[in-house]
């Protein structure tokens, strides 16, 4: 049985007062909150078990590495990857990407083409501008309607021989839109040969992952969006794919043999994992993932779609009130602006006075900003903790705003 109430009293933070008022936090997209059993596992780590692991013959770092692995096999687990050694530990979907382009560079040459969309997060953007100056390929982007829809005839047009990377989000952070990624990945597979890398960022925390069914070479998230602790993330690379390819940060667990006539690298996953990891952190994304679990995915998703639609249905009964991508297919997200209000800013610090955390700005993805010549959006962003009487309160706030602004 789904009860919210039962749910929100595993989050102690739900509890505060913000500028003297219950806090509502709307900014789920930005970061969750942490559950206390989650909490409670990083406490116990370093309170019980602090040590390095993969390199200590002593019990508490045998403990700390048996911990660290269990968790990889339940990240393994919640995206159906074949492997555990496929599951890469890393701080963050920003760091996933940086590493696939990284490691892909020798792939490319001078007029290979990337394939993004208009509505990637400036970390979907910028590694693959930096992976085209290496190697002098060139960025082609997928572009949006008036809906934020993704316009798959240009799609469709990009593919040919040149085509030798895809890389789109599944769901856009600022809007919510969800991609379809399905479509996407078959066409690519049909028609070239190039890798494909699905950034799931903002998916993993709502959705049913299956990254063998999905057919992508790569996957990306961050633990810190799905109630894991910051500084966490997965990787998630196809075993063929990440044996081929070369090593990206050099230093500790990485290597093999390391001499100065030459150094071989480490297997799976360590090949990928340089330095001491974020030991306590990956403990606990396994444990953000038992929590996930016991909610249930499909609750998960039923709640937060009802949250959206009840938003969406009540802000539009503000007059002057645009949602963006209200006719797109979406998740979690809720991203709109009010007529005569230029700066949206504006409207998140009046909503901050009365407890409600949205985010506001361009949320790291100017190009859509651009596209629909505005500075920034109003997003509330939810997660399964939030409830119909924040929402109402959401409601309240906007006009609220509205007739101090207007
Ligand atoms: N990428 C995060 C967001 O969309 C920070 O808010």
């Amino acid at each position: 049985m789904f009860d919210i109430q039962e749910i929100r009293s595993q989050f102690s933070i739900l509890d505060r007062e913000v500028n003297g008022k219950p806090l509502v936090y709307l900014d789920n997209a930005a970061t969750s909150q942490k559950p206390n059993s989650v909490l409670d596992v990083c406490h116990a780590y370093y309170t019980e078990l602090n040590a390095n692991v993969h390199r200590g013959i002593h019990t508490l770092s045998q403990l700390a590495t048996e911990e660290m692995e269990l968790s990889r096999r339940k990240i393994q687990k919640f995206i159906n990857a074949e492997h555990d050694f496929e599951v890469i530990f890393t701080k963050g979907t920003t760091e996933g990407l940086n590493l696939i382009s990284y490691i892909l560079t020798q792939k490319l040459q001078k007029d290979d083409e990337i394939i993004i969309s208009y509505l990637e997060h400036h970390s979907n953007i910028v590694p693959w501008q930096l992976l085209c100056e290496r190697t002098g390929a060139k960025l082609r982007v997928i572009p949006i309607d008036e809906n934020g829809i993704l316009q798959l005839d240009y799609f469709d047009q990009f593919l040919s021989e040149k085509t030798k990377v895809v890389s789109v989000n599944q769901v856009s952070n600022a809007l919510g839109i969800v991609n379809p990624i399905e479509e996407i990945i078959a066409k690519t597979r049909k028609n070239t040969d190039a890798y494909v890398v699905i950034d799931g960022a903002q998916s993993a925390p709502h959705f049913n992952i299956d990254v063998q069914k999905m057919d992508c070479d790569f996957f990306v998230f961050s633990g810190h969006k799905m109630y894991a602790p910051m500084g966490t993330g997965i990787l998630y690379g196809k075993r063929e794919i990440l044996e081929a390819l070369p090593p990206f940060h050099g230093g500790g667990e990485m290597i093999a043999t390391c001499s100065f006539d030459g150094t071989t690298y480490a297997g799976l996953p360590f090949k990928y994992e340089a330095g001491t990891p974020n030991v306590g952190g990956n403990i606990a994304l396994g444990a953000a993932v038992d929590f996930m679990n016991r909610v249930g995915h499909e609750n998960i998703q039923n709640h937060e779609n009802a949250l959206l639609e009840y938003a969406q249905r009540h802000l539009l009964e503000i007059e002057g009130l645009k949602v963006y991508g209200e006719k797109a297919k979406r998740t979690g997200v809720v991203s709109f602006n009010l007529e005569g209000v230029g700066i949206s800013s504006d409207v998140g610090m009046i909503l901050d006075k009365m407890g409600i955390a949205v985010r506001t700005g361009h949320h790291c993805t100017q190009p859509i900003m651009e596209f629909f010549n505005i500075a920034g959006t109003v997003r509330a962003s939810f997660a399964v903790y939030n409830t119909f009487e924040e929402i109402d309160l959401l409601v309240e706030g906007v006009k609220k705003a509205q007739r101090m602004l207007s």
